[in-house]
């Protein structure tokens, strides 16, 4: 279980977040949804344990275990995957190598030992398959010239081959598609289960009507501003923000 009470945090000295509460449960989605720079990616990095982003006020924990001492590589350790709203292109190493190496590290952070080459061979080409990530694309250096809806695609298609317990999508739906965003929520859809716990950040209730969410929330300048049902993300879409965005502010 994740959670996160009163947190605050800044990135070159610049207040960002202002006091976030969320828990969220295994088993549930979470979709976090709010105006431009609101403060949507920066809680995705600081979830992630992105380098510059401190925690200056309350607590991130997961699973019982304090996150604020934890480097990037062990929150990943410990289930932690996000999907960044702009993949970040590896110009010299392979998709196919990355995505092996990765999840080496992964079962190794498990206690597993390494994927046989073979079965690694299998499992990509499955998955890669389901996603309609090309065979040229895993052979091509990480992302590097890969089109917009390419690049979401093949974030999805590493989560799904490591399995993480804790994912956090930022806006993976923006620039698919609409064959791509049907592709691409049921690899999501896919990893849904009991164990699991999601955090979807959109802009667009439509990807909502693909992954379901059980928790909609308004980030409005740092703080969630509004909780509801996935009804919550109709109204958005019918109204705006400006209901909850001057609510904050008065
Ligand atoms: N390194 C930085 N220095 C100064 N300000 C920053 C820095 N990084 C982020 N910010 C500011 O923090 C605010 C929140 O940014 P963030 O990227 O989290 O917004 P967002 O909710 O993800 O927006 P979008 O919907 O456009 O993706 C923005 O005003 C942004 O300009
Ligand atoms: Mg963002």
């Amino acid at each position: 279980m994740l959670e996160i009470k009163n947190l605050h945090a800044e990135v070159d000295g610049n207040k960002i977040l202002r006091g976030i509460d969320l828990t969220v449960r295994p088993g549930e989605v979470h979709a976090i949804m709010g105006p431009n720079g609101s403060g949507k990616s920066t809680l995705s990095y600081v979830l992630a344990g992105k380098e510059d982003y401190e925690i200056t006020e309350g607590s991130i924990s997961y699973n019982g275990v304090d996150w604020s001492e934890l480097g990037a590589d062990e929150r990943a350790a410990a289930g932690m995957f996000l999907a960044f709203q702009y993949p970040i292109e590896i110009p010299g190493v392979a998709t196919m190598t990355f995505l092996k190496t990765a999840l080496n590290a992964q079962r190794k952070a498990r206690g597993e030992d390494e994927i046989s080459t073979p079965d690694f061979m299998k499992l990509v080409r499955e998955k890669s398959k389901e996603l309609k990530v090309t065979p040229d694309m895993l052979k091509r250096p990480l992302n590097v010239g890969f089109s917009g809806g390419e690049k979401k695609r093949a974030e999805i298609l590493q989560m799904s081959l490591l399995e993480p317990t804790l994912c956090v999508l930022d806006e993976t739906d923006s620039g698919l598609d609409i064959d791509a965003l049907r592709i691409v929520s049921e690899g999501v859809n896919q990893l849904r289960s009991p164990e699991r716990s999601m955090i979807v950040i959109t802009h667009y209730q439509r990807l909502l009507d693909h992954i379901v969410p059980d928790v909609v929330h308004v980030l409005s300048k740092g703080k969630i501003v509004k909780t509801g049902g996935k009804e919550l993300a109709l109204e958005l879409e019918k109204n705006g923000y400006a209901d909850y965005v001057d609510e904050e502010a008065a």
